[in-house]
């Protein structure tokens, strides 16, 4: 591909009660995002004479919601949804460490294998996306990619060269927009902030 741009979605209402997972909508801070998101892919390609990058996002209702502005096609992957919390979907991390106190010890202690009662593990999330990296390997156009916390430290780990252990703790800010520049060996990585 030419220039990879990736981002979580805008500020969803579980983001704000800080529960996990689920299918939330946005919030009307969120929706500010979804437009200024718009208007900086504006900015990037039609106001430069440029096509518009393809546009991928999750199923889930967030990312749909924070690239709707962008006018063009919006392929919805599976493989792109937030990891699976399992049993933990829907609680925050006070919830788990007072209700679950084995799976918050676990997943400390181990948090790129640590998988979660009926649902996923890091290791899982690096897997299920292989689809998707070698897809956009064979793009030749410029893609955002609008996805969720999970999901953009694993492509952007694949990108930067971060190890698997590594990971897992990464910073990935809402209403931010990395910016990858492949290369042959180490990618470039720029980090804009829409100021939401
Ligand atoms: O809190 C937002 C979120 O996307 C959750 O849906 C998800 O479980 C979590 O982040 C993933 O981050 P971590 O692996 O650090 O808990």
């Amino acid at each position: 591909p030419r220039t990879i741009y990736l981002s979580r979605h805008g500020e969803s209402k579980w983001n704000v009660t800080g529960q996990l997972g689920g299918d939330p909508p946005l919030t009307e801070r969120g929706k500010s995002y979804a437009f200024k998101l718009a208007e900086f892919i504006n900015e990037e390609f039609l106001l430069q004479g440029k096509e518009l990058p393809i546009v991928w996002s999750s199923q889930l209702r967030r990312t749909r919601q924070t690239v709707e502005m962008i006018p063009t096609v919006n392929v919805c992957w599976r493989a792109l949804n937030e990891i699976d919390a399992g049993k933990c979907e829907g609680m925050t991390y006070d919830e788990i460490k007072k209700e679950m106190p084995e799976v918050a010890a676990a997943r400390k202690k181990d948090k790129l294998r640590y998988r979660y009662p009926q649902g996923e593990s890091y290791v899982d999330v690096i897997q299920r996306i292989e689809p998707v990296i070698l897809e956009l390997e064979r793009q030749r156009e410029p893609v955002l990619i609008v996805a969720h916390n999970a999901i953009i430290r694993a492509i952007y780990s694949y990108y930067m060269g971060v190890s698997q252990e590594e990971c897992p703790n990464l910073d990935i800010p809402l209403h931010h927009v990395f910016k990858i520049f492949p290369r042959a060996y180490k990618c470039d990585c720029e980090l804009i902030n829409l100021q939401v």
